[in-house]
């Protein structure tokens, strides 16, 4: 009875100008789901670990498993046995992620199993399909950066047009994560449906500049376009001290700092590990003005994506 095993980063979804459809990978920390050839035809989640008892184990209700049950039915294959077990090393409702990873290393792990030869951009959409399970809609700004690693654009979800952008040399991100929990599917649902003129010209000037950005590795450009003026003013009261966090971030040198994802973590991209070492200490030594603990990780930025281990 073999097994496999597969790691999948926790990742960072918007990157504040993009919302639903641009990503960043982190180097860790993420998740890990074993997957093995047993039982009767099916999936069966066998085990969870680190999810405190909180997610559910029936397939259909869990992102790994739904994502390796839609990847079957494509594979011609429902009648082999699988069973996952999903080690979670992501914080839940965090905003790094979580339900994408655990969805991206299930289809990773199970199409080498069952030695299915599938390259990423053919994993992508079954683990998108995962990973809707838990947010309540079909993006891929989670998953697309934690399978195929470094920063990524969507242009467009539906069919998963999905194009990597640079990453200059020594960016590192920082992202703090206090110990609130918000749920995607809540920090979506008190979205305005409508932007105006206006905003729609600000942060689509700004996409566009932070990708040349990002190419050109010019970090004048990177910190006056890495803004959020879209989204972020409607999540920032869900996160207390959210722009005293980001106050900090800015003077300690970020080139940009916003809501990670649906939050409650925040995110600054930094152009090299010292700075981003002590941003990521400002923001955590914020969060405690507002009596939140937190948790740091500072990094660079993962470029390869999911692996086997
Ligand atoms: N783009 C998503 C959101 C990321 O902000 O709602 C979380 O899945």
């Amino acid at each position: 009875m073999g097994e496999i095993t597969a790691f999948a980063p926790a990742s960072i979804g918007n990157l504040a100008v993009g919302f639903d459809i641009m990503g960043i990978a982190l180097d860790y920390p993420g998740d890990e789901v074993v997957a093995r050839l047993n039982g009767p035809a099916g999936v069966r989640i066998t085990k969870m670990t680190g999810d405190g008892g909180k997610l559910p184990l029936e397939t259909e209700l869990n992102t790994a498993g739904m994502a390796v049950k839609e990847l079957l039915a494509k594979a011609n294959a429902t009648e082999v046995g699988i069973e996952l077990e999903v080690h979670k090393k992501l914080p839940l409702g965090s905003g790094m992620g979580s339900s994408a990873a655990s969805a991206v290393a299930a289809v990773v792990a199970v199409n080498e199993l069952l030695q299915l030869g599938w390259t990423k951009t053919q994993l992508l959409p079954f683990a998108c399909l995962g990973e809707q399970v838990a947010s309540g809609g079909f993006h891929a700004d989670n998953v697309a950066p934690s399978l195929l690693g470094g920063a990524v654009l969507i242009r467009d979800n539906a069919t998963l047009d999905v194009h990597s952008i640079p990453i200059p040399p020594d960016m590192h991100i920082v992202v703090v994560h206090p110990d609130i929990k918000i749920l995607t599917k809540e920090a979506r649902a008190i979205l305005k449906p409508d932007i105006s003129l206006k905003q729609h010209i600000g942060q689509s000037a700004n996409l566009g500049a932070f990708i040349i950005g990002m190419f050109n590795n010019d970090y004048e450009l990177l910190s006056r376009s890495l803004r959020d003026d879209v989204i972020e003013p409607q999540r920032a009261a869900l996160i207390p001290g959210f722009y005293e966090v980001k106050q900090r971030a800015l003077e300690q040198g970020a080139l940009g700092c916003s809501i990670s994802g649906a939050g409650p973590a925040i995110f600054a991209l930094c152009a090299n590990y010292t700075i981003a070492d002590r941003v990521g200490v400002a923001m955590q030594r914020a969060f405690a003005v507002h009596q939140l603990t937190s948790n740091i990780y500072t990094g660079p930025v993962n470029t390869q994506g999911a692996i086997l281990i």
